[in-house]
C-alpha cells in the first residue's frame, strides 16, 4: 500500500564516564550519517544554552551551590524543555545523536547517594532512545587521558561510583563499546550499530517512552 508517512529518525544516545570519548565519537558519527544523506543533528545534555542549562553550568563549574535533589531536577527539566522539539525532529525524519541523556541523570545523582527510583521518576515520559551506546572505559584509564577540567564530578573516586550505577541501569539492549580501543575502531563499531538502528526506524519501529 501507498504511504505518505515520512520515515522517522532514530534517537541514538551515547553514554559513558567523563573522558570516555563521547563527544569526539558523536561528532564523527554526525558527519558519517550526514555524509550518507541521513538528516542528522547532534544534541547534548546538559544543553547549556537554555536558562535552566545556564544554572546547571554554573553549578558544574562550582560558581553556585545547589541541593543534590534540586540539581537533579534541573538536569531533568533541561531534558523536558527539549522534549517536544525532540519528538518533532524525529517524526519529521531527523536522526538525533544525543551526547548524554537520562542515564547520566540517574547514574550521577545515584552516585551521590540519592535513591535510584527517586532519580528515575522525573525521567518517566521522556522519549526512550532507540539505541544506547555505552562507551566503556575504566575510571583509571579515563583519568589517564587527562583533560579533567575543574568541573564537579571529574574525580576518579566519584567516577567509579558512577560506573557502578551505569552497570545497574544498563540492560541487554545496550551496545557496550570498548572505548579503550583505537579511535577508528570505536568509530567503526558505532557506525555498524547505528546504521542498523536507523534502518529499523525507517522500517516503522515505533517511538516509545522512558522508563522502559
Ligand atoms: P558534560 O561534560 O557532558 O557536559 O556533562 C557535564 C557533567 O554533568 C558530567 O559530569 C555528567 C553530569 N550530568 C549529570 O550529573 N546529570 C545529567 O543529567 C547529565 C546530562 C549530566
Ligand atoms: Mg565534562
Amino acid at each position: 500500500t501507498e504511504s505518505s508517512v515520512k520515515p522517522r529518525g532514530a534517537l541514538i544516545v551515547l553514554e559513558g564516564l567523563d573522558r570516555s570519548g563521547k563527544s569526539t565519537q558523536c561528532a564523527k558519527l554526525l558527519s558519517f550519517l550526514n555524509g550518507l544523506g541521513h538528516p542528522t543533528e547532534l544534541w547534548r545534555f546538559p544543553d547549556r544554552e537554555t536558562s535552566v542549562g545556564q544554572m546547571i553550568s554554573a553549578y558544574l563549574s562550582n560558581k553556585s551551590q545547589l541541593d543534590d535533589h534540586t540539581i537533579h531536577l534541573l538536569f531533568s527539566a533541561n531534558r523536558w524543555e527539549k522534549r517536544s522539539l525532540m519528538e518533532e525532529k524525529l517524526k519529521t525524519g531527523t536522526t538525533l545523536i544525543v551526547d548524554r541523556y537520562s542515564y547520566s541523570g540517574v547514574a550521577f545523582s545515584s552516585a551521590k547517594g540519592l535513591d535510584i527510583d527517586w532519580c528515575k521518576a522525573p525521567e518517566i515520559g521522556l522519549l526512550a532512545p532507540d539505541s544506547v551506546l555505552y562507551l566503556d572505559i575504566s575510571p583509571e584509564r579515563a583519568a589517564e587521558r587527562g583533560g579533567y577540567g575543574d568541573e564537579r564530578y571529574e574525580r576518579v573516586e566519584f567516577q567509579k561510583k558512577v560506573a557502578d550505577f551505569y552497570q545497574t541501569l544498563g540492560d541487554s539492549s545496550w551496545k557496550i563499546i570498548n572505548a579503550s580501543d583505537a579511535m577508528e575502531e570505536v568509530e567503526k563499531k558505532i557506525q555498524q550499530v547505528v546504521l542498523d538502528q536507523v534502518k529499523e526506524c525507517t522500517e516503522g519501529k515505533p517511538l516509545s517512552l522512558l522508563w522502559s
